[in-house]
């Protein structure tokens, strides 16, 4: 178990910065560093956000019609779930609003947890996964981890909490759901937390929780519209966990932080099924190819993922910093991962988009490394 400071807090999806250094405008730019549906959003999502009369109102603070469409589909109460701006929003309030002061991450994973924990002045640990177990998650570890958790002295924090992102970015890992379950045994046993972000499993949907939540006691499992659903500049998502810690969460959100539109797309999206299913399969499809025509790169080691995006480690001598920015150059932005805590210099994540680009991000990276 090791400390985490994450000092660097970067994301993907910053294709702003990336059209003003090239001087470009951003519809000329192919963006795997975001990993957002390549079918776009829903049509109905579309349509909902064209018709919408919404604007002359503030909108619902309740969430109202949404939340009771979410509470409907998990088969929990209303009272359960909280939307927000992004689950972004609800990530930094869980800290404060649950007095989190010490968190177990197990990593490497999506650094906004470890982010909000700085920010309330809380402590993060981790357990890493090994890159020999091909990045698995090491649930084992965790659960050994919050075992060991009575502090041997008095100066000692205990672990109050415990995340697990399922599938897992940037590693593309996935637990199942009995996995999950024992994790949120032993988390409870010892009173610790557990938050489970799900963000990525509308990819593989038999890994969620949601449908099972009586199984998994007092987890916080947190949703969003941005990934599977492809409303990243809306801003949307939510989290469903107790009633009481629901009210907790809630007591430290801005009003009105989701915006009416956002409330309207989300409502459509979460309505087509005939797109979710075509976008499922289409991943499936898509994610196998990139991987084969990744796999053939001389050197390179693509790790296979439960989610919408691929990483992948570069042949020993290349650095991902200067394999990001030599695409950059080219007007691909994909993600660099050397910082990431756990992961190693070479590693990048690219997002699987629509086969085109996929073909041509392929076709770039093998020039750019038979260059030398
Ligand atoms: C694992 C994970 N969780 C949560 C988020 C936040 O998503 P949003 O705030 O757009 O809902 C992201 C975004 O990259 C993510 O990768």
């Amino acid at each position: 178990m090791a400390d985490l400071t994450c000092s660097q807090h970067a994301h993907g999806g910053n294709v702003y910065a990336a059209a003003r250094e090239l001087g470009r405008s951003v519809d000329k730019l192919i963006d795997f560093s975001a990993s957002i549906n390549p079918l776009g959003p829903a049509p109905g999502a579309l349509r909902a956000v064209r018709r919408a009369r919404v604007l002359e109102h503030y909108p619902d603070p309740d969430c109202w019609a949404l939340r009771q469409a979410l509470a409907s589909r998990w088969r929990c109460d209303m009272d359960q779930i909280i939307v927000g701006n992004g689950s972004t929003e609800l990530i930094h309030l869980l800290p404060t609003a649950l007095r989190m002061r010490h968190l177990l991450v197990i990593g490497p994973t999506f650094s906004e947890y470890a982010a909000a924990m700085e920010r309330s002045g809380g402590r993060v640990t981790a357990v890493l996964a090994d890159r020999a177990d091909g990045y698995a998650p090491p649930l084992v570890r965790a659960i050994e981890a919050i075992g060991a958790n009575a502090p041997k002295r008095k100066a000692s924090l205990p672990i109050d909490s415990v995340l697990l992102c399922n599938p897992n970015s940037p590693t593309g890992q996935a637990c199942d759901v009995k996995e999950v379950a024992a994790l949120a045994r032993a988390a409870q046993r010892r009173n610790v937390r557990l938050i489970l972000d799900e963000t990525f499993v509308d990819y593989c949907v038999e890994r969620s929780v949601l449908p099972v939540m009586d199984d998994v006691g007092q987890a916080i499992v947190l949703r969003s519209f941005t990934k599977f659903f492809g409303l990243p500049g809306l801003r949307i998502g939510y989290l469903v966990t107790d009633a009481d810690t629901a009210q907790r969460i809630r007591a430290r959100q801005i009003p009105w932080s989701v915006n009416a539109l956002a409330q309207e797309a989300a409502l459509a999206a979460l309505a087509d099924e005939r797109h979710a299913r075509r976008s499922r399969s289409f991943m499936v499809r898509e994610r196998a190819r990139f991987l084969r025509l990744l796999d053939r790169l001389p050197g390179c080691v693509p790790f296979p993922s439960q989610a919408n995006f691929v990483l992948m480690e570069l042949p020993r001598g290349w650095h991902a910093r200067a394999v990001t920015a030599a695409l950059r150059r080219q007007g691909i932005v994909i993600r660099d991962c050397s910082t990431v805590p756990g992961l190693n210099q070479r590693s990048i994540r690219m997002a699987v988009r629509a086969r085109r680009d996929n073909d041509r991000l392929v076709r770039i990276l093998a020039e750019l490394l038979g260059s030398r």
